[in-house]
């Protein structure tokens, strides 16, 4: 029988030239409301998942503070586990938090530590350094997680629309002109070449902010052959 990956939505707040982050990487792009937004997302998926620079840069917490509704497991993508033993999604215990790595650490002192802390790690193999995505959603489904959201960065989100795991594109755009040809943009990577290879996407809302200023685009991801 096929095993089933968890339903993949990715979110991210992007400026109107497109950018997540500045070349200094400030990411403060959300008004209160898509903060809000962005909380009632997490209450509603089973995992919230970032990549382990969103994490050394911004040191999120990814639980819901802004809406009622349950913390996510909060699931870091890690490759070199780099993420320190003092971030937020280590010490905080408002949520499970579950490291993804490659199993070329499985005996690294960091892993003894990080178990020690209380987190869970996973290993995978890596070609490299960079985990197959498609067995480590695989693992998260055995583990009762049956919808995440991914909220960036753009390197780790390259990553899950190169293999096409992305079910939901969610982008706030807000009203910023940030530039930078370094700064970040919701997807990097190596990028898809031509037509025929890009990710086609139906739009299914667009719904305009409550301070009227930025606007909230959630569009199904039809594939590449679509
Ligand atoms: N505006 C927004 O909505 C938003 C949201 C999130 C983040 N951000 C911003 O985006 C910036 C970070 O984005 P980013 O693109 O630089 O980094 P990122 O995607 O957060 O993290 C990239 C790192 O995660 C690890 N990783 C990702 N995919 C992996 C895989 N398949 N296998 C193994 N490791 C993997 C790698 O770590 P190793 O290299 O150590 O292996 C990689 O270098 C920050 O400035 C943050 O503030 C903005």
């Amino acid at each position: 029988m096929r095993r089933r990956r968890p339903y993949v939505t990715a979110f991210v707040t992007m400026s109107a030239d497109g950018k997540i982050a500045s070349v200094v990487r400030d990411s403060r792009l959300s008004c209160p409301f898509d903060k809000k937004r962005q909380h009632a997302l997490r209450a509603s998926h089973d995992a919230v998942v970032v990549g382990a620079s969103t994490v050394l840069i911004d040191d999120p917490l990814l639980t819901v503070r802004l809406v009622k509704g349950p913390n996510p497991k909060r699931v870091i993508v890690d490759g070199r586990l780099r993420i320190p033993l003092n971030s937020r999604v280590v010490t905080n215990k408002d949520a499970e938090t579950i490291i993804l790595t490659c199993s070329d650490n499985s005996r690294s002192e960091k892993i003894t530590a990080l178990l020690e802390a209380g987190v869970k790690v996973l290993t995978f193999p890596c070609v490299n350094g960079v985990i197959d995505l498609n067995e480590a959603l695989l693992k998260l489904r055995e583990k009762g997680i049956s919808s995440i959201l991914v909220e960036g960065g753009g390197e780790l989100l390259w990553h899950f629309f190169r293999l096409s795991l992305v079910d939901e594109f969610r982008v706030t755009i807000s009203p910023y002109i940030i530039g930078g040809s370094d700064a970040i943009t919701p997807v990097e990577g190596h990028g898809f070449g031509t037509l025929s290879e890009w990710v086609k996407l139906r739009l299914t809302h667009a719904i305009r902010c409550e301070c009227g200023n930025e606007v909230h685009l959630v569009y199904r991801v039809l594939g590449r052959n679509a």
